[in-house]
C-alpha cells in the first residue's frame, strides 16, 4: 500500500493511519529515550515523537541532530493527544531532510520587537504571527462575501493619482514623467464615479499617508476597503457598515476557531460586538460626554486615543460618533441640512482601546459648493475637474465609508500593535524587509 501525503490539517481524519507530511522543525526537545520535535507545515503545529526503542539508531541520532527550521519529511502514524492544543500528534517512524538550516535568529527565547520585525520575512513562520494573518485572510473573505451578497462590484481605483482628497500634509510624493504624482490616500473619489455607473461598488486596495505620527494604529501603507453607495443617504450607509462589521466578526467565529485560541482570544466578547445596532452618539453628545467624565475637550477638537478609548469602552461596544464639526473633517462630506458648522459624517469607534476603524460621510452633490471647498483647500482645481463632473451630470444623493483592515485585524486578534496586522509593516522607521 502507498502511503498517503498529507498535511497537518487533515491529520484528525488519518487516525492510527501511516502518513507522510512535510514540514519544518520549530522546536526540539528531548531525552535519551525519545525525542520531541515540534513540526509546522504552514496549516497547523503539531509534535512528533521519536522513540529510540522503536527505530533505528541512525534515525534516532538524526532526529536529536535536527537544527531549528530543518525542512524534512515525516512518516509516521497518527494518534489522537489530547494534552496538546491541537489535539493530535504523529509516531514517527521515518525521516528525510529535505533542507537543512542555519543558526536560525529566532531562538525559542524572548526577543524584542524591533529585532522580530527585522526578522519579519523568517517571523511569518511563528504562532502569533500565523494565527493573526490567517484571521485577516478571513477578513479579506468576508468581505468579498459580504459585498457580493449585497449586490456591490468590486471597481479597482488607481494607486498613483494626482489628487490629495484626505488632506495634503501627509502625501507621498513621486515623479512621474517629469510631472507630480501621488501614492493614492483613498480610492474613493474613483469609487464615487462607480456608484454613478454601477450604483454599488467597492475599492479595496493600498492606501498610502505619509503619517509621521508613530502611534500602534498608523502605518504608512494600509489596506482600505471602500464602499460607495448611489441613492443613498447616511442612516442606510451606518446600517449596512455595522452590518458589515458584524458579518466579520462572525466569519472570523466560525472559521478561525483555532486561531483565537492560539491568541488568547475573548471570543464571548468578540461575539457580543455582533449584537446590533450600535449606538450612535452625536459629536456634541460625545463632547458633553467627555467634558463629564473630566476630558478637557472644547467643540470643534478631533478626538484622540484617549478619547476615543473612553468613548467606546463607556458603551462596551463600537459606537458611531455623528456629525463631526466641519471644520476637521474631508472637503467632500454633506454639509448638514440645518446647521452649518457639522457634516453627515460618522466614525465607526472600537473598544478595548482600538478606536477608529471606519470613518465615512454622506457626499455633497452641490457642484458649485464642493467647486468653493476644493479651492479652500489649496487643492489643485485642475485634478478635479473629473470629480466635479459628477455633480453635472445627474447627481444623485450617495454615501459611503472606509474601513482600515488592518485596524480591523488588530482589533478582532486583540493585538497590542497595528504591525502586527499586515505581513509587512510599513511605519515611519521600517522598510524592510
Ligand atoms: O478616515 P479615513 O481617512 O477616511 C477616508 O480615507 C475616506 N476616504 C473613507 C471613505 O469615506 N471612503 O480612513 C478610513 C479608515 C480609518 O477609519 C482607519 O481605519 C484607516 O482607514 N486608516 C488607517 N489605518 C492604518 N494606518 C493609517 N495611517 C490609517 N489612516 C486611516
Ligand atoms: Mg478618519
Amino acid at each position: 500500500t502507498t502511503i498517503p501525503t498529507i498535511q497537518i490539517v487533515d491529520a484528525p481524519k488519518y487516525v492510527g493511519q501511516t502518513v507522510k507530511i512535510g514540514a519544518w522543525l520549530r522546536q526540539k526537545r528531548g531525552s535519551g529515550k525519545m525525542a520531541f520535535l515540534q513540526l509546522r507545515d504552514g496549516t497547523a503545529f503539531f509534535q512528533g515523537v521519536v522513540a529510540k526503542a522503536d527505530v533505528s539508531e541512525e534515525l534516532f541520532d538524526l532526529a536529536k541532530d535536527l537544527k531549528q527550521e530543518t525542512s524534512l519529511y515525516v512518516t509516521g502514524e497518527i494518534h489522537a493527544d489530547d494534552r496538546s492544543s491541537f489535539g493530535y500528534e504523529i509516531s514517527i517512524s521515518g525521516l528525510e531532510i529535505i533542507g537543512e538550516s542555519q543558526d536560525y535568529p529566532i531562538t525559542p527565547k524572548e526577543h524584542g520587537t524591533d529585532f522580530l520585525f527585522d526578522e519579519r520575512h523568517l517571523y511569518l513562520r511563528h504562532i502569533k504571527p500565523f494565527a493573526t494573518l490567517k484571521i485577516r485572510n478571513t477578513l479579506i473573505a468576508a468581505t468579498y462575501e459580504f459585498f457580493n451578497q449585497e449586490g456591490f462590484i468590486k471597481l479597482d481605483a488607481p494607486l498613483m493619482t494626482g489628487s490629495a482628497p484626505e488632506g495634503t500634509t501627509d502625501l507621498f510624493e513621486t515623479d512621474y514623467f517629469g510631472q507630480s504624482a501621488y501614492l493614492s490616500q483613498t480610492g474613493q473619489l474613483y469609487a464615487e464615479a462607480g456608484a454613478m455607473a454601477f450604483s454599488k461598488v467597492f475599492t479595496f486596495g493600498p492606501a498610502f499617508r505619509a503619517e509621521k505620527s508613530k502611534t500602534r494604529r498608523h502605518l504608512t501603507e494600509f489596506w482600505m476597503i471602500e464602499p460607495e453607495m448611489a441613492f443613498m443617504h447616511q442612516e442606510q450607509s451606518l446600517e449596512l457598515q455595522e452590518r458589515y462589521f458584524a458579518f466579520m466578526i462572525e466569519k472570523v467565529l466560525e472559521r478561525n476557531d483555532q486561531e483565537l485560541d492560539l491568541l488568547k482570544r475573548d471570543k464571548d466578547l468578540l461575539r457580543s460586538y455582533t449584537e446590533l445596532p450600535f449606538p450612535r452618539v452625536s459629536y456634541d453628545d460625545a463632547i458633553k460626554l467627555l467634558q463629564d467624565n473630566d476630558f478637557d475637550v472644547e467643540w470643534g477638537v478631533d478626538f484622540g486615543s484617549p478619547e476615543e478609548t473612553f468613548l467606546a469602552n463607556h458603551f462596551s461596544k463600537p459606537v458611531f460618533i455623528t456629525n463631526f464639526p466641519k471644520a476637521i473633517k474631508a472637503f467632500y462630506m454633506k454639509r448638514h441640512p440645518d446647521r452649518d458648522d457639522v457634516v453627515i459624517s460618522a466614525d465607526l469607534l472600537a473598544p478595548e482601546g482600538y478606536g477608529e476603524i471606519i470613518g465615512g460621510s454622506e457626499r455633497d452633490t452641490d457642484y458649485d459648493y464642493l467647486k468653493a471647498q476644493i479651492e479652500k483647500e489649496g487643492l489643485d482645481m485642475e485634478e478635479y475637474g473629473w470629480y466635479l463632473d459628477l455633480r453635472k451630470y445627474g447627481s444623485v444623493p450617495h454615501s459611503g465609508f472606509g474601513l482600515g483592515l488592518e485596524r480591523m485585524v488588530t482589533f478582532v486578534t486583540g493585538e497590542e500593535h497595528i504591525r502586527e496586522a499586515i505581513p509587512f509593516p510599513r511605519m515611519t522607521h521600517r522598510l524592510r524587509p
